[in-house]
């Protein structure tokens, strides 16, 4: 009796188990492992049983010696083959693919609180009749101050500590110049709206930012009087807080109004037990009817037509409606701030 049929027997044995184990190498090193236990040179399992074959007939040597051969080469094939695919793998960036792993979802944005705030007054001041106009950020002194009858010298331009350019130009320390621009293109009737960025040369706090947005409005007309200003900021306030707001109008100063006003809003708010309550007089804006100079300055004719006029920072009415407590939320970009305002 010969062992010529178990010796094959157990090659082929140690094929399936040496192409299982190649299947189930996660990384290179495991891979390497398989190797030296199946086809090393001294330790290896294959070597192990051709060291065996002396023990058989002469005559029967070769097939044991044929079949061995057989199974180093395709195990040497799955060997080459499951390094390529674990290489492979690696230089993929998604590595091997994880089923259970939760979807990513794709990125969305929204819109910034400021944007939204200006969005919700415009969309109020439309109804009224306004229509959006825009101007440079980049003004000249002309139309920042001299033109808003405000000469250079004039404290109000020293006020606002402008930040200037190279060249002449200045960053636009508030959004009037716009109504300037606006004049000088458009005959009267106007009604127009200028949000934009405005920048002064300020401290960096919770109340104060180098930039921030403002929302100029203006209209020129035939017989416009102070009681059409009070009547439209009256009705925006009532449209835009709710009707039982009221309006305080306290004198104040513009070289570009006369005469001027502050604006205060008073606001009637729901407490958690469901009774309402009137807030503290709040300070939105600042307001007046066009100074004849302007008019003039912008070629319309202060005899014929009158105006009023009007600036507020969606930035400070944002941090009312939202409860914001700090302006420099707006500008940190920090993205957990902001997906708050998500629209989404
Ligand atoms: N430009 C003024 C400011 O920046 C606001 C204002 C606009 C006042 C229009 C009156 C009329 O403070």
């Amino acid at each position: 009796m010969t062992q010529n049929g178990s010796l094959v027997d157990e090659l082929q044995r140690l094929e399936a188990q040496a192409l299982t184990a190649v299947e189930e190498a996660a990384s290179a090193d495991a891979l390497e492992e398989v190797r030296i236990t199946f086809l090393g040179r001294k330790e290896g399992r294959i070597s192990g049983i051709l060291r065996r074959v002396g023990e058989l007939e002469p005559e029967e040597r070769p097939r044991v010696g044929a079949e061995a051969n057989r199974i180093k080469s395709r195990l040497q094939e799955a060997l080459d083959q499951r390094q390529a695919a674990l290489e492979q793998a690696s230089r993929s960036d998604s590595g091997e693919l994880d089923l259970t792993l939760p979807g990513r979802r794709g990125w969305q944005g929204g819109r910034h609180p400021v944007t939204r705030v200006v969005d919700e007054l415009v969309e109020i001041f439309r109804g009224l009749g306004f229509t959006r106009a825009r101007g440079p950020e980049a003004e000249t002194e002309w139309y920042n101050f001299e033109a808003l009858n405000t000469p250079l010298d004039h404290p109000a331009a020293d006020e606002q500590d402008t930040l200037y350019l190279k060249g002449g130009h200045l960053l636009r320390s508030h959004t009037s110049p716009v109504q300037v621009r606006v004049m000088e293109k458009h005959e009267p009737p106007i009604r127009v709206l200028a949000p934009g960025m405005v920048y002064r040369r300020d401290s960096y706090d919770a109340t104060h930012t180098p930039g921030f947005a403002q929302l100029e409005g203006l209209a020129v007309d035939e017989g416009i009087t102070f009681v059409d200003l009070k009547a439209t900021l009256a009705e925006f306030a009532r449209r835009y807080w709710g009707p039982g707001t009221r309006v305080r109008f306290r004198p104040s100063f513009f070289p570009f109004t006369e005469p001027s006003a502050e604006v205060d809003v008073k606001r009637v708010v729901r407490r958690a037990d469901g009774t309402e309550e009137e807030t503290d007089w709040l300070e939105i804006m600042g307001a007046g009817m066009v100074d004849p100079a302007v008019l003039e300055a912008a070629g319309i004719d202060p005899e014929r037509y009158t105006g009023f006029a009007f600036g507020m920072g969606p930035g400070r009415i944002g941090l009312l409606k939202y409860g914001i407590p700090d302006l420099r939320l707006y500008l940190d970009n920090d993205i957990r701030f902001l997906q708050q305002f998500s629209d989404r």
